[in-house]
């Protein structure tokens, strides 16, 4: 491996059209986080820089659909997505944002000097425009009948019904969403970065010198390689982003994934500006390690484009390694913004305070490394309950506990090890480097297994030599056995910081012990004879059935509430002729007495003032209208001439008309003003 002096981490800018959700978490932050935590531990000199992305059409298309400024949506997510990441302990040295002075400007001269030194290409091409709102229409903002479905809103780029992926040109009918005009193409130029050009420089920088990317990651750049790049605009006609600093380019901005990985380097300016710190050195030093953190599909941003944009900029360096993850499902279903799938972490911190290590436990263990995986509840509390609480805190636990009875919480000395000791504490020093080793080669997952596997062999040390019962026999032996146990304690202090950090925390506190860095866990002894340790705590604690169920039901309710949300009307039935429709004779009548029917939930029995005689009506309406007396001197509409059936021995003579709503609902209609009883409808 190359020798590096520093490392610059960076986590995909999340888009600041709504908080950050498990997905996210799992894909890109809890690893970066993990990653820069151990670098810290080492005494790496790194920085981890992050910021909201708060460009792009989906944030526009947000804030109409809210009617306010694509502005206000950002802040009120930029607030919740900073706060979410503290709270669970993602440490960022910066969390800015897109739309800051410092990256306007920033953006804004990376484009021009790419600009002045001839590295774009233009062209011209048709866009669709819309006359009425006097404004080029993003793909999004254009809507249409799905030519592969059938579809009558599907979008520009996409079919949401059918899933294909579209061009504007593709739909049928093509319609603006702003103001339903029928769009009309109009000529636009736009500014290109030619892929094509960087192929050669691409393929040899990532396929030869880089085999030892992930597999996800190689694959995915061979294939894109392999297809032939294309020239990528990198400019938009839209009125939010950053301005084209170009003479004549009004009403153009820069392409969200053109100015938002500049953000990085926005983000890292602003950040060395405050430390007064050279940021020229995280960028363009060759000794700099860059590491993007991202989800699976940030992959042909930063690998291909985003590289290319560095590379054409010219002196600055590029990507060491980007450990991209797949995605994560929840309760085996895709997770969606849109459909409010998700758990999202705001509420999760709210939910479960002070539980935010069992999240990155379980997100960790978990994680989307090599293929898509999936949360569930039940996994999060078997985790929780048999992991986390069953090995890692047992184990803890027992040795705090024992150490308070038998010795007043001061550490004992090893004195004369035996061959399980020995063997024992050979084990346990092995870790540092195995669980290092493996952070390193970004495998997070099985690093945390690795610590899991320390607290497994503390809990089998312990309960081999089974020090309650020797106490009685052998006291000197089992002071031996609990320096072991508790230097096992120590090292899991240490080791867990970068995956477990509150509960390192509050362990390393607990035992009294104050860490200087990953390497204090090379030493066998960290907690010397003579040491006193605090009064244990519980670490963690049981998840029960009540917390899973209540959190399925949340999600069942979502689901529900999606369900009601893809309602539609009923088809249209076939053509009635006018003289059939003057067949039914619908009319208004009066209520002069409203009862339940007895033995019959879903039934109500009506008196009708029909205008010439009173009529006995029976409706299916009662689950609806639970104080049907409420409902006298009300007037109803009904058929006068439906032929009489008998309901659970009632008579019925007509049918009142009431509306059925979307969840099953039954409303009655009323006329909106008072009529005459046995006024006819039409
Ligand atoms: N906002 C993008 C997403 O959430 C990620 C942007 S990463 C950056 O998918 F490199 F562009 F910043
Ligand atoms: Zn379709």
């Amino acid at each position: 491996m190359k020798q590096h002096k520093r490392t610059l981490v960076t986590c995909a800018l999340p888009y600041a059209n709504g908080p950050v959700h498990i997905g996210h978490l799992a894909g890109a932050y809890i690893p970066g986080d993990i990653y820069v935590r151990y670098l810290r531990l080492r005494g790496e000199d790194v920085v981890f820089i992050c910021g909201s992305d708060e460009h792009g059409v989906p944030i526009t298309i947000k804030a109409r659909a809210q009617g306010v400024s694509p502005q206000d949506i950002v802040d009120k997510y930029h607030r919740i997505m900073k706060d979410a990441f503290t709270g669970l302990g993602i440490n960022f040295d910066i969390y800015s944002r897109t739309t800051s002075a410092i990256h306007d400007s920033n953006a804004s001269a990376f484009f021009r000097k790419l600009y002045d030194e001839g590295k774009f290409i233009t062209k011209e091409s048709e866009q669709y425009y819309d006359d009425e709102a006097k404004t080029f229409l993003a793909d999004r903002y254009i809507m249409g009948t799905c030519p592969k479905c059938g579809n009558p809103s599907a979008y520009g780029d996409q079919c949401e019904k059918c899933g294909s992926t579209l061009s504007p040109e593709e739909l049928l009918e093509p319609k603006s969403a702003l103001s339903g005009a029928v769009p009309r193409k109009v000529k636009t130029t736009h500014w290109y970065l030619p892929l094509d050009r960087y192929e050669p420089w691409l393929r040899d920088w990532i396929l030869e010198q880089h085999k030892e990317w992930k597999t996800n990651v190689y694959g995915q750049v061979k294939s894109w390689l392999d297809g032939g790049l294309q020239p990528r605009a990198v400019t938009r006609d839209l009125d939010w982003g950053v301005p084209v600093p170009i003479e004549g380019a009004d009403g153009k901005v820069l392409y969200v994934w053109f100015d938002a990985p500049i953000g990085y380097i926005s983000n890292t300016k602003e950040l060395c500006e405050q430390r007064g710190d050279d940021w020229e050195k995280w960028w363009k030093d060759p000794e700099t390690k860059l590491v993007h953190f991202i989800g699976k599909d940030n992959i042909v941003f930063h690998c291909i484009i985003f590289p290319c944009m560095l590379k054409a900029y010219g002196g600055y360096i590029v990507p060491e390694n980007v450990p991209a993850n797949e995605f994560l499902n929840l309760e085996n279903d895709k997770i969606s913004t849109s459909r409010n799938w998700a758990i999202w972490l705001h509420e999760y911190l709210e939910e479960f305070p002070g539980k935010q290590d069992v999240l990155r436990y379980v997100l960790t263990a978990n994680a989307p490394e090599t293929k898509d995986n999936n949360f569930t509840w039940k996994d999060y509390q078997d985790r929780n309950n048999n992991e986390l609480l069953a090995i890692f805190g047992n184990f803890v636990n027992r040795t705090l506990v024992l150490t308070h009875k038998y010795y007043e919480g001061v550490v004992p000395a090893l004195g004369e090890l035996n061959d399980t000791d020995k063997a024992a504490i050979a084990e346990m020093n092995a870790y540092p480097e195995k669980i290092g080793h493996l952070i390193e080669s970004y495998k997070f997952r099985e690093g945390l297994a690795e610590l899991m596997n320390l607290a497994r062999l503390g809990n089998k040390y312990l309960t081999d030599n089974e020090p309650w019962k020797q106490i009685k026999t052998d006291p000197e032996r089992v002071k031996t056995v609990m320096a072991v146990s508790l230097q096992i304690v120590a090292h899991l202090a240490v080791l867990s910081e970068p995956f477990l950090p509150f509960s390192a925390k509050k362990l390393q506190q607990m035992i009294g012990l104050e860490v200087k860095g990953w390497n204090d866990a090379e030493s066998t002894v960290l907690l010397p004879e003579g040491h006193v340790i605090g009064q244990p705590e519980l670490l963690f604690e049981k998840v029960d059935d009540s917390v899973v169920e209540a959190q399925l039901k949340k999600l069942d309710d979502i689901k529900k509430a999606n369900e009601l949300n893809a309602w539609k009307p009923a088809e249209v039935k076939p053509v009635v002729s006018f003289d059939d429709y003057m067949k039914v004779d619908v009319r208004v009548g009066t209520v002069l007495e409203c009862q339940k029917v007895p033995k019959a939930d879903k039934l109500l029995q009506f008196l009708i003032d029909d205008g010439v005689k009173q009529r006995t009506i029976v409706s299916g309406i009662a689950k609806y209208y639970t104080e049907p007396e409420k409902l006298v001197g009300k007037q109803v509409c009904f058929v006068a001439n439906f032929e009489p059936r008998k309901l659970k021995g009632v008579v019925s003579e007509g049918m009142i008309l009431s509306a059925e709503d979307k969840d099953g609902r039954l409303v009655l209609l009323t006329p909106s003003d008072l009529v005459t009883a046995g006024c006819s409808v039409g």
